[in-house]
């Protein structure tokens, strides 16, 4: 609903002013409701919202530059939702939105649709302090087309009061998970298994874990197991069934995870790094002072591996204050200031000589390290579509609306058809 709401409000605005240009007969006047000389910042996700280091990091901009003042434009949480309503001024070629906070997977999407401006004329500012995987996702076709903001990976979340050590598989998982539920009326797993960006993250993970991959290294073939994809979505739904992962997975997002494992639910949570912090400073929360963070499990006993999530900021094509969009892009990936409101909120930062300065912190080095051997999802213009697809196939079989095996197949089957097309 709010997402319908901010979007209507958003064609309305945009209605509104074109109205105004045609009765005036004059040339569009700065179409939004920004102040003179205010710049836009379309970002979507928890930290946009009151209280979060979006608007502090705004606020750190505005008394540095009272002339030119950011505002932060809350978009919704969930990924897929933030997209949309980008995607809805852009197509459009509405001028609304200044700077794109863009998800790591939607770069080439954006640059093919001509949608933001290629920053290679700031690239020299940003490398060498920037973290190469993070500019890998702000190019697109060899060209840099956003900066850095935040990278970020999956974890694993385990009580420490709970469990002696972090379980390494998923069969050590759901047999502590049942003995947890015997004697502490506790749920066991919770993730990210509602129907959204979140559950294609959480099952390629899982299907990362297991050995499988969508195309191969250049992407050049499919290489989709389907006997694997359909054991893995068996797992997820067997799992929701005898109560090894939580009762609410399946509509969960991140912050509904949060919640569980923060109120002392859930035993044990997969999630960003960003819940840390919160759990850290919540001396109320059954999990405070308990929670250790770990690599999360496989199928294999070898380290699961995480999907490499984070935002980059880009300039939208549409936007009339391109040059100031552009200094506030690059500010946020190399101003410490900023990188440091990340940090301290336990988002992982972009900025490299950052890292030293947590050298001493268990937890930032951990999460280091599992950063090293993440896997980004693949670089595609149509991984919108590739989504919606997994959440119309595996999402349904993950909760008994179809066959995993019919399910694995149409996926297959969809992905060579990304490669023909
Ligand atoms: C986080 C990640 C983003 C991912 C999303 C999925 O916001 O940073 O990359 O797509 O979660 O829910």
């Amino acid at each position: 609903m709010k997402q319908q709401n901010t979007a209507g409000r958003l064609l309305a605005a945009a209605a509104v002013a074109t109205a105004v240009s045609v009765v005036a007969g004059c040339t569009p006047a700065p179409a939004d409701n920004a102040e003179e000389g205010e710049i836009v910042w379309a970002i979507g996700g928890p930290r946009s919202q009151p209280g979060g280091a979006h608007l502090s990091i705004a606020e750190l901009w505005n008394e540095e530059n009272p002339d030119t003042p950011v505002r932060v434009e809350a978009l919704p949480e969930a990924a897929d939702g933030a997209r949309e309503q980008q995607a809805l001024v852009l197509q459009a070629g509405g001028s609304e939105f200044d700077v794109l906070g863009l998800d790591v997977i939607w770069t080439g999407e954006y640059v093919e649709n001509d949608w933001i401006v290629s920053l290679e004329d700031v690239r020299a500012d940003l490398e060498g302090v920037t973290l190469p995987g993070p500019m890998e996702s702000s190019s697109w076709g060899g060209e840099l087309w956003a900066a850095p903001l935040n990278t970020n990976a999956g974890i694993l979340y385990y009580r420490t009061d709970l469990v002696d050590e972090a379980p390494r598989t998923w069969t050590e998982l759901c047999a502590a998970a049942e003995s947890i539920a015997a004697e502490e009326g506790m749920d066991g797993f919770i993730g990210q298994g509602a129907r959204y960006e979140g559950f294609v993250v959480n099952w390629l993970e899982l299907f990362w874990s297991a050995g499988g991959d969508l195309y191969n290294s250049d992407q050049s073939e499919v290489v989709f197991d389907v006997d694997l994809a359909t054991e893995v979505t068996e797992f997820i739904a067997e799992s929701v069934d005898d109560g090894c992962f939580a009762p609410g997975y399946n509509t969960a997002m991140e912050e509904e995870s949060r919640i569980a494992f923060q109120s002392g639910d859930a035993a044990f949570m997969r999630n960003w790094p960003g819940p840390y912090a919160l759990i850290a400073d919540d001396s109320e929360s059954p999990a405070n002072g308990v929670t250790g963070v770990a690599p999360l499990p496989s199928f294999t006993g070898e380290p699961g591996v995480s999907a490499i999530g984070g935002f980059n900021n880009a300039v939208s094509a549409f936007s009339e204050r391109q040059d100031i969009a552009k200094d506030f892009v690059v500010w946020a990936a190399t101003s410490v200031e900023v990188q440091t409101i990340l940090a301290e909120d336990a988002v992982l930062p972009v900025h490299v000589p950052l890292y030293d300065e947590f050298a001493d912190d268990p937890v930032m080095q951990q999460l280091g390290e599992i950063l090293q051997d993440a896997k980004p999802r693949p670089a595609a213009p149509q991984w919108a579509e590739i989504s919606l697809e997994m959440q119309r196939t595996l999402f349904e079989a993950a909760n008994g609306q179809m066959s995993a095996r019919d399910a694995a197949e149409q996926m297959r089957t969809f992905l060579e058809g990304t490669l023909n097309g």
